[in-house]
């Protein structure tokens, strides 16, 4: 069976994460990703955070089964060899700061009359409405434009400062958000005969993401209270959606509760929701052996709990979970009906062999034996009919030649670019 993406070629003009991110998954997906690198340098993450002396962890895990071309793409040179490759490209992806692009000469306005059927996507910090439009963006600015960090951490104390995701909403999210773009505007042009352009700001796609703060914040603005916040029932609100710690954000009662073994491990800990419908918290208060629960009346409903959903969080922990190990709480309740996971640290999803399993984390190797085999994150998507396989990511320029002589470039062409440093430094 032929790889979804098979026969569809991608020009990657893209760097560190957000870009890569998305044509890793072009690639996994079968599409041919020929990755533009700056001579000598290339992908700036090549040398980021190095572990040994090869190309680092955090480039191997973004740019896997993709092929290499080193090209300097400001040369008159190395226009021409870009503009080849775009003419029977079906995909140009580019996250370079704005306007660099359109500087060296590839503006979606150029590039469509190089190629009308071609999907030009870019990728950036801002919306081309914003007046942030010209500035430069990493994770943490988007976090902290999108709403992200404004509604994330701890609602009080030293502690009650934004606070940023580890999670890459900024940037691998970024990249999967323009990824569904790239694949709606494949799809729009096999009807309609044309490409089309497809941008995505960082920002944008980490508002996306905080779309229920913002349901929060109208709710606030509606009635004064969030009933469902750690604030309710004994601080007061502001007008603006705070910060609500651990709290699910959802109608249910939720928390992250300490389990046996805390004090030592940082991460002794589930997470369990209590659910809200009548046969949820039945099945609550059965598995933690509280059936006084389902008539107390401070226990009974919603209304009942939520002013106290501190002392009943507390109960449960003392009863409960503190007295068990997290893999066998989150086990006993998750069988018992109750919504509930351990926090898992990421030494224990290096190890967990269901993920092994999976292919949601796999070995890959190098192509520098030094490196040897490492560790990354495989296509989270399981598919009925293909199975992706994640391959060794390029070495800078491994491809040029190859990919140079596909366009009709003889070996004298070759050399005199590698000359003149079109394709070398
Ligand atoms: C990531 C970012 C902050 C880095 O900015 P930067 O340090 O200026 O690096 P860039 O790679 O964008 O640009 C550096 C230069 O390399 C040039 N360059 C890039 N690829 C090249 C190539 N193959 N050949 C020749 N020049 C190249 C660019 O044109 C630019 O030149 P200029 O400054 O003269 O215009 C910026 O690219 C950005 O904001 N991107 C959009 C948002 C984004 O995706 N951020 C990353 C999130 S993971």
């Amino acid at each position: 069976m032929p790889a979804p993406l098979e026969g569809i070629k991608v020009i990657d003009m893209t760097q560190v994460q957000s870009g890569p991110s998305c044509t890793q998954m072009l690639a996994w997906l079968g599409a041919d990703v020929i990755k533009i690198e700056r001579p000598g340098k290339g992908d700036q993450t090549r040398g980021e955070l190095l572990d040994m002396e090869s190309d680092s962890l955090y480039f191997l895990q973004l740019n896997a089964n993709k092929r290499s071309i080193e090209l300097n793409t400001k040369t008159a040179e190395g226009k021409e060899v870009l503009t080849k490759l775009l003419k029977d490209a079906d995909v140009f992806i580019e996250n370079l700061h704005p306007g660099a692009v359109d500087h060296m000469g590839f503006s979606w306005e150029n590039v469509q009359k190089i190629n009308p059927r071609l999907i030009y996507a870019s990728l950036k910090g801002f919306n081309a409405d914003s007046p942030y439009v010209d500035v430069k963006a990493y994770e943490d600015v988007a976090q902290c434009a999108g709403g992200a960090a404004a509604t994330t951490g701890w609602w009080k104390g030293e502690y009650n400062v934004p606070t940023i995701s580890a999670a890459a909403l900024g940037d691998s999210n970024t990249g999967m958000h323009i990824l569904i773009g790239i694949l709606a505007a494949l799809l729009h042009r096999d009807k309609t005969g044309v490409g089309q352009k497809v941008t995505q700001s960082m920002q944008d796609a980490v508002i996306n993401l905080c779309r229920v703060k913002l349901r929060d914040q109208i709710r606030l603005d509606n009635t004064g209270t969030l009933n469902e916040y750690p604030q309710y029932p004994n601080e007061t609100f502001g007008d603006t959606v705070p910060r609500s710690g651990n709290a699910s954000g959802g109608a249910h009662l939720g928390w992250t509760f300490r389990c046996k073994g805390w004090e030592t491990d940082p991460n002794a800990y589930v997470y369990m929701i209590l659910q809200d419908t009548k046969k949820g918290w039945e099945d609550t208060c059965n598995a933690l052996g509280k059936p006084e629960w389902l008539t107390d009346p401070k226990y009974s409903t919603h209304k009942g709990r939520a002013p106290h959903a501190f002392e009943i969080f507390k109960e449960i922990e003392e009863e409960y979970t503190l007295k068990n190990d997290k893999f066998v709480v989150s086990k006993t309740l998750g069988e018992a009906g109750i919504p509930c996971g351990p926090v898992l640290s990421m030494k224990d999803i290096q190890n967990d062999e269901s993920l092994r399993k999976s292919g949601t984390i796999v070995e890959v190797e190098a192509a520098d034996p030094k490196r040897g085999k490492f560790l990354t994150v495989g296509c989270t998507q399981k598919f009925s009919n293909f199975t992706p396989v994640i391959k060794t990511p390029p070495k800078l320029g491994e491809h040029t030649e190859e990919i140079l002589k596909s366009l009709g470039y003889t070996d004298a062409q070759i050399k005199e670019l590698h000359d003149k440093k079109v394709t070398s430094v």
